[in-house]
């Protein structure tokens, strides 16, 4: 499942996370790229140490972690600390698939979610679009900046070549609670069905508590925690 989650930091957010980011030590993006995307990257990467990208890391995981969409849609795990990339100049990230296990010090997660979150607007670069490849055809994503795209780790994606200006986002993977996509993606309709009947009628409606009792027990089945 594709799945865009909008406004997980406001406008003025954005620019204040932008101005730590901007100041910070850029360096060639091929610091955290394993054999195959080496070859494909094209781009410039904040050093995951660097105080900047430690402080606006910890906001986003911060955010994502109090966005209700975010964390039904993912069921997070361990959201591995997001990292920053630039494109500008015709910079750009040919087709290939995430590494499946990421590693940092005693951190290792199983990247069962990729996520980019957008923090330049569309209009102020050309190109930058991030090509996810799914079963039936490929998607093109390009957010408002503050926006972020969820989508399963082992889709084959690429990002065109940036023409004009600049494109600044966060990427970031994350180990889920459920592996596996198709009963991840279940739970969450589930969930969004059940808020729904429960706006209708209420939480102590018969059926809010039986579908609300069904999807924990199915968690219960799925998750490995
Ligand atoms: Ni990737």
């Amino acid at each position: 499942m594709l799945l865009h989650i909008p406004d997980v930091f406001t406008k003025a957010e954005v620019a204040a996370l932008r101005r730590t980011l901007d100041a910070g030590p850029w360096a060639d993006g091929n610091m955290t790229s394993g054999h195959q995307s080496a070859t494909a990257k094209k781009n410039q990467q904040l050093p995951e140490d660097s105080a900047s990208a430690r402080e606006v890391s910890a906001l986003i995981v911060q955010a994502l972690n109090a966005n209700p969409m975010f964390v039904s849609a993912a069921l997070p795990h361990t959201i591995f600390p997001p990292l920053f990339n630039r494109y500008e100049g015709g910079g750009e990230f040919g087709l290939h698939v995430d590494n499946a296990i990421r590693q940092r010090g005693d951190l290792r997660i199983r990247s069962d979610l990729s996520a980019t979150l957008f923090l330049s607007e569309p209009e102020d670069y050309d190109g930058g679009e991030l090509i996810i490849e799914e079963l039936y055809g490929a998607q093109s994503v390009k957010l408002p900046a503050g926006d972020l795209v969820l989508y399963p780790s082992k889709s084959l994606h690429r990002v065109t070549p940036v023409t004009r200006g600049a494109r600044v986002s966060s990427f970031m993977w994350l180990q889920s609670l459920v592996r596996d996509d198709a009963d991840r993606e279940s739970l969450f309709r589930l969930d969004v069905a059940t808020q729904r009947v429960n706006l209708d009628k209420g939480p102590k409606d018969q059926a809010v508590i039986e579908l609300t009792g069904l999807y924990h027990n199915l968690l219960r089945r799925w998750s490995e925690v």
